[in-house]
């Protein structure tokens, strides 16, 4: 694995391998590498809690030396590209680059560069690092992907975490429909769409989105409802209570709380939504550690 672009370019041995990479980091089973000449920069063109911070502290973990970057006081505001950006990062002597753009496969545009790209987020494209750390947390609950049943609710046209996921979780072997306002569904993916009422007591897992406002038309987000989405679309205390015991709540956060799920829900026993942000940490180290050994930096 030379970089991580997009979860439809790893084959299932690779995801297993970073499942199980990432596994033994949070069990303590494997020494930490040290890449303490490995020089990394994270270039967020959008903003971030979770992908950002959790990279940065598995990059500390695993010695490397970190070069900072913020859009707002760089010479992107003088109009530099983003080729020439991550051109200049390489040419000073950056060893890797964790990107985040608002731009669908932006790295497309980076064909030229030769230092590893892993892709923190792109667009409505892919978010391959979310879904890898989903798919461990499903894993550490399952021990499998077979004949899982997932209910994916919410903006599924807006969302890189949905498109991900669908693949991965196909390719693993899992059923995965969906959940949607007619206006946020979206046909490339070709996974059922059914009422949440009549599956929500047969899943495996369910996992919401957030509504992503950010890519609405101004007019979708003047007339959207909080309160009637939450009831036609949400988790409600209702439909919790009809949850198979074994079942699991997730959502990639940030959360929109009492829209996506009611807000005494986030932390239900069910939930695995602070679960996945610790898997995330460790997720990206592996990603981190696998490129790096492919590249023969060890
Ligand atoms: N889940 C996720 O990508 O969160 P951030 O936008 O905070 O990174």
């Amino acid at each position: 694995m030379d970089h991580l672009l997009s979860v439809e370019h790893l084959t299932t041995t690779e995801l297993y391998g970073l499942i199980q990479r990432a596994s033994q980091f949070k069990a303590g089973e494997v020494e930490i590498p040290n890449y303490q000449d490995v020089f990394v920069s994270n270039l967020f063109f959008e903003n971030s809690t979770r992908t950002k911070s959790s990279f940065l502290v598995a990059e500390k973990k695993l010695g490397m030396q970190l070069i900072d970057f913020e859009t707002a006081t760089s010479s992107v505001q003088k109009g530099e590209s983003l080729y020439d950006t991550c051109k200049t990062m390489e040419s000073i002597g950056v060893n890797m680059l964790v990107i985040r753009h608002p731009q669908n496969a932006y790295y497309e545009s980076l064909e030229g560069l030769n230092i590893p790209v892993i892709n923190g987020g792109d667009g409505s494209g892919q978010h391959p690092t979310q879904c890898l750390l989903d798919l461990m947390t499903i894993y550490e609950t399952f021990q499998s992907f077979k004949d899982l049943n997932v209910l994916i609710c919410g903006d599924i046209k807006n969302s890189r975490v949905a498109r991900s996921n669908y693949h991965s979780l196909t390719a693993l072997g899992a059923n995965v429909m969906f959940s949607s306002p007619e206006a946020w569904q979206d046909d490339t993916l070709h996974g059922a769409y059914v009422d949440i009422d009549e599956v929500i007591d047969k899943v495996d897992i369910v996992m919401l989105l957030r509504v992503q406002h950010e890519r609405h038309e101004a007019n979708e987000v003047t007339s959207f409802e909080a309160d009637t989405y939450h009831e036609r679309f949400g988790l409600t205390q209702g439909r919790y209570d009809q949850l198979q015991d074994h079942a699991i709540v997730m959502h990639p956060a940030p959360v929109n709380r009492g829209v996506e799920i009611a807000s005494d829900l986030v932390e239900a026993p069910k939930s695995r939504i602070f679960k996945q942000m610790e898997n995330g940490m460790y997720m990206r180290m592996a990603v981190i550690d696998t490129i790096l050994k492919s590249r023969g930096e060890v």
